[in-house]
């Protein structure tokens, strides 16, 4: 059983993968070919957002977020310590400060309750995570942010494809980015994210930085960087956009029938009342973690644990001066999350046997 079966998507999409990607090899536009200008087309369509400016990665389309923010030096940007390390690494690569927020326990998301005591003069941007595949409360996140005049940029590279009250992740929030990378809900077949926005100064910003500080050839006003997307890349998902929703479904059906199946025998994710969730993870809790995951390799069931540590406890934050004991739901999370095999293709007779062996494994 596989944890994330990409080799079963490229088996049931192989035609229109290999017709996308041939066409690619055939006009020979390898950057910025005309898929591109369709993908990012699509995608701001689908997220409802006027502009969608795609990149090299979802860690770089985060550091573009905050370069076209201005941010920099003596500025701080709140964001929470469970996540991957990118949500606070380009926090440090444009010279700010992270500072950290701890999440709500039920949602791993941050917690906007937390909000006012982390905001300073300083603070120029908050930038939540939408973890495991649901977005946090955008709604007291965005008023808050707006009391403040704070921008948000909502870290969307697990949630595409997920809803808030009925408005698509990466559609709610200022700036959004999202990642492209294979395991995500929406991958492509190497590197790869984008950046979302309706603001047409910023989405030029964004665009300009991504190509090296310009839009016109030798043209350079801002500082930029080569963050382009890759067209052959462009042509995966343009070949795989067609079935998304039909992905987005059976992830949210797989989803539920875990949790059906497990919440009287561990912790199953919460979706907060309003959310759709995609589950790029199916994170459960349980207090054994290392014993119960053990349990599950022998019958060849692959777990993973995202993440083992809180980005405080990483050498690399040391001199935010944190400690442990500072993010006490991060922290716990952090021992005891474990998650599931979870992918669209994943059969109702493979789920059952993850289930099986994860009840027996738990009563043990
Ligand atoms: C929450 C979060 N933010 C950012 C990223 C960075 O995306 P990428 O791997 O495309 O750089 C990831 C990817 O793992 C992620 O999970």
């Amino acid at each position: 059983m596989e944890f994330i079966d990409l080799k079963e998507q490229y088996r049931r999409y192989k035609t229109d993968i290999d017709r996308r990607m041939t066409a690619v090899l055939a006009h020979g536009h390898f950057i910025m070919g005309p898929e591109i200008a369709e993908l990012e087309s699509e995608l701001a369509h689908y997220v409802g957002v006027a502009h969608c400016i795609s990149v090299a990665s979802g860690t770089a389309s985060l550091e573009i977020a905050l370069r076209a923010l201005g941010i920099g030096p003596g500025d701080e940007v709140i964001t929470v310590p469970f996540t991957w390390i990118s949500s606070a690494e380009v926090i440090g690569l444009v010279g700010a400060k992270p500072v950290f927020v701890d999440i709500d326990p039920q949602t791993y998301n941050l917690d906007p309750d937390l909000l006012d005591r982390a905001i300073t003069p300083r603070t120029k941007a908050i930038m939540p995570v939408s973890l495991f595949g649901q977005m946090p409360d955008y709604e007291r996140i965005n008023q808050i942010a707006a009391q403040k005049g704070i921008c948000v940029i909502e870290d969307g590279a697990q949630s595409f494809g997920a809803t808030q009250k009925g408005k698509r992740s990466c559609g709610v929030t200022a700036i959004a980015s999202t990642s492209f990378f294979p395991a995500k809900p929406l991958g492509c077949y190497g590197d790869g994210g984008a950046l979302f926005t309706s603001d047409a100064v910023l989405a030029e910003k964004m665009r300009a930085i991504r190509t090296h500080g310009g839009l016109k050839r030798h043209h350079h006003p801002f500082l930029g960087t080569n963050g382009r997307f890759d067209t052959l890349q462009a042509a995966v998902l343009l070949a795989k956009l067609p079935k998304f929703e039909w992905e987005v479904g059976e992830r949210g059906r797989l989803g539920q029938r875990y949790s059906e199946r497990l919440r009287s025998h561990c912790v199953v994710p919460e979706v907060a009342p309003g959310n759709t969730h995609v589950y790029a993870q199916y994170t459960i809790r349980v207090p054994n973690r290392d014993a119960v995951a053990a349990k599950l390799k022998e019958k060849g069931i692959p777990t993973a644990v995202y993440y083992p540590k809180c980005l405080h406890e990483q050498p690399v934050f040391a001199g935010c001066g944190y400690c442990w004991g500072d993010f006490p739901h991060s922290e716990k999370a952090s021992r005891e999350v474990l998650s599931l095999p979870m992918h669209p293709f994943l059969s109702d007779s493979d789920q059952n046997r993850v289930v099986e062996a994860l009840q027996q494994a738990l009563d043990s």
